[in-house]
């Protein structure tokens, strides 16, 4: 089965993901703890410390999920805001972050007014990257950092097996078992939206950022991009 199976079509992605998250939401927190080792965790906490910001800074997370971010943001001594569409995994969170349901493409938010913009798993699921690039770009003031992680493959070919044998096939059967299977084959799949990091680098560029970085955490799996709005 080829992964464009379990890819929606491009006019139903949103429809279709806000949906595959409320249908996962309940059980959300502990499959990821289980598939990734509990490593989202220690991700995640990296991201926060390259936020940089000052006491009290506000740093908004975009598609929030259940809260997890939120909840290191505010233990860094941030005060964090949370967007999702999802009202599934909202009604889900363990947060004491104050949650918004919103399409992060299109914040209820004024320009230039956040320090901080954090994003964790969730650029493959946008219909655009440029639009939501240029989103965060609009209500960062200048010189605020944003920090987005997502799931991709790794670099080197003999980890790129490895990681293919458990993610697509072993995460989609666990997935399967514990939750839903369609839901842990889109995952999987839908690294294809993620672009090359050069090319995820420079649209975050083009939307009006400078020092723009990438690195990889979990055998090259993980992507963690880091910019600052000029
Ligand atoms: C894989 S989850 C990541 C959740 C959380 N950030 C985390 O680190 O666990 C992806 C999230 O993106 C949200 N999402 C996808 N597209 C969105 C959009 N356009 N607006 C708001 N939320 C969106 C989904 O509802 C889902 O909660």
């Amino acid at each position: 089965m080829t992964d464009s199976v379990f890819l929606p079509d491009p006019e139903n992605k949103a429809k279709s993901v806000e949906a595959m998250f409320d249908r996962i939401s309940g059980k959300y927190d502990r499959m990821n703890r289980l598939l990734t080792f509990r490593l989202d965790v220690a991700w995640r906490k990296a991201a926060v410390r390259e936020i940089e910001g000052g006491p009290n800074a506000l740093v908004i997370d975009l598609a929030c999920g259940t809260g997890d971010m939120c909840n290191d943001l505010q233990a860094a001594g941030y005060t964090a805001l949370g967007f999702d569409f999802s009202m599934g995994m909202l009604c889900n969170a363990s947060t004491t972050a104050a949650l918004t349901r919103a399409d992060v493409l299109r914040l209820p938010l004024p320009d230039s007014c956040v320090d901080a913009v954090s994003c964790g798993f969730a650029l493959r699921n946008f219909t655009g990257i440029e639009p939501f690039f240029a989103e965060c770009a609009r209500v960062l003031r200048p010189g605020g950092r944003l920090v987005v992680l997502d799931a991709g493959e790794p670099k080197s070919k003999i980890l790129r097996f490895g990681h293919s044998l458990y993610f697509r096939k072993l995460v989609p059967f666990i997935g399967g078992l514990l939750s839903d299977r369609a839901a842990y084959s889109y995952l999987p799949a839908s690294t294809a939206y993620l672009p090359e990091p050069h090319v995820v680098n420079n649209l975050i560029r083009a939307a009006g950022f400078r020092a723009v970085v990438h690195r990889r955490f979990g055998f090259g799996a993980i992507h963690r991009f880091v910019g600052t709005r000029t």
